[in-house]
């Protein structure tokens, strides 16, 4: 491995064992950062990389949380459940350890924050375990008016690698893409082999009983697999992790958004609203109709669900505790302020620095087995990218 690498990995390592160290109020289990950083320097020495105890794993895994600029929930950023897979090689043990994380994540429609971390990147190998998929439960596409655009690519990826969907729905699950040491795997359809690994939540609206007649949903659990946890330098290509949903995310913009399942014509329909105009403001009356359906619906399931306005105070609090004990939390105004109503949540009454930190971190890669990332080559350059290895 190039020097540089070594250096710079070695200046990662201890970057983040000093944030831990300083926060750990003793709690930690090294004797020394000293010692603990001689060992890793000789590892990376001879290896190119060093190996986390579990410890430091877990802290750092909940550290990048912390460190998720773009994310308003992160004040949970503790409580987050770390599940340590760095074992595992083979795909039938990939789907049994997401099939585990996905059950205690669930937890009977209590949600917990889950991560399950595979193998990490050694350098000048292939990565040992991957997932293509953006998330692991996600609507296919099939083509115009049926399901979710934004999978439009990888649904036809799917199908040609040979994915026959049992039925071609609005709400068709996509079969999970595995790659073990480099090679792709067949698609694999796991909520066709076993439905009830899928939870769903069939919307309904609390006043407007023709709601339900329209059959939409949406899945519990928004469980993201495709961006790279980085701890102290060193990479997790694979770490799916969850959380719960905030309503807005699928209310203001999964079925919103035009060139989502732009659902707001339909909705203005249901509640008879004039859309003559833009002016007499339909869209935004249907989205608060809507809206108001997601979180109805995920509470009557009983299934874990925030709101905006909960969810940015309790981020706003922990801003506040977090600057009057000398820590600044940094964010990205853009994504921290919610898609409706933003101007009354107090992320838009304030600033934020969008400092990454670089050493502990999530991160968007380049799709499994391209050469550049899915989105433009530009976003090389972007400090959410991690820069091709
Ligand atoms: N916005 C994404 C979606 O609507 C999910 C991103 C993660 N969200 C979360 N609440 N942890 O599917």
């Amino acid at each position: 491995m190039p020097k540089l690498d070594s250096v710079r990995l070695l200046k990662e390592a201890e970057a983040f064992l000093n944030v831990w160290v300083s926060d750990s109020r003793g709690r930690h289990n090294i004797s020394s950062l000293t010692d603990r950083l001689d060992a890793i320097a000789s590892e990376i020495q001879v290896s190119g990389t060093y190996t986390h105890t579990a410890e430091e794993l877990a802290y750092g895994a909940r550290l990048a949380w912390l460190n998720s600029n773009r994310c308003v929930g992160r004040h949970f950023w503790r409580t987050l459940q770390v599940r340590d897979a760095r074992d595992v090689r083979t795909a039938d043990e990939v789907v049994a350890q997401l099939d585990a994380h996905m059950a205690a994540a669930f937890n009977g429609g209590k949600i917990r924050s889950f991560i399950t971390v595979f193998a990490p990147r050694t350098p000048g190998e292939p990565d040992p375990i991957r997932i293509s998929n953006h998330q692991l439960i996600r609507y296919a596409h099939f083509g115009e008016g049926l399901g979710d655009p934004a999978t439009a690519d990888f649904t036809n990826r799917m199908l040609a690698n040979g994915w026959a969907p049992q039925e071609r729905t609005a709400f068709t699950p996509l079969p999970w893409e595995i790659q073990i040491a480099g090679e792709r795997q067949a698609p694999r359809d796991v909520f066709a082999e076993r439905p009830e690994r899928l939870v769903e939540v069939s919307l309904s609206h609390p006043e407007c009983d023709d709601f339900a007649a329209k059959g939409w949903k949406w899945y519990a659990l928004p469980l993201l697999s495709e961006l790279a946890l980085k701890v102290g330098g060193v990479v997790y290509p694979c770490a799916p992790f969850n959380g719960y949903y905030m309503g807005t995310e699928i209310g203001a913009r999964n079925l919103a958004d035009r060139d989502r399942y732009n659902l707001l014509p339909e909705v203005a329909e249901l509640f008879g609203l004039d859309t003559s105009s833009e002016r007499t403001l339909w869209r935004d009356r249907a989205l608060t109709e809507l809206n108001r359906a997601v979180l109805h619906s995920f509470d009557k399931a009983g299934i874990t669900i925030g709101d905006h306005h909960g969810l940015g105070e309790g981020f706003e609090q922990f801003c506040l505790a977090e600057e009057k004990a000398g820590r600044e939390v940094t964010g990205d105004w853009v994504w921290l302020n919610p898609p409706m109503s933003s101007p009354q949540t107090p992320q838009f009454h304030r600033e934020y620095r969008n400092d990454v930190a670089q050493h502990t971190n999530f991160f968007y890669q380049p799709a499994p087995g391209t050469e550049t990332t899915t989105a433009q080559p530009s976003l090389q350059n972007c400090p959410f990218h991690l820069p091709q290895s």
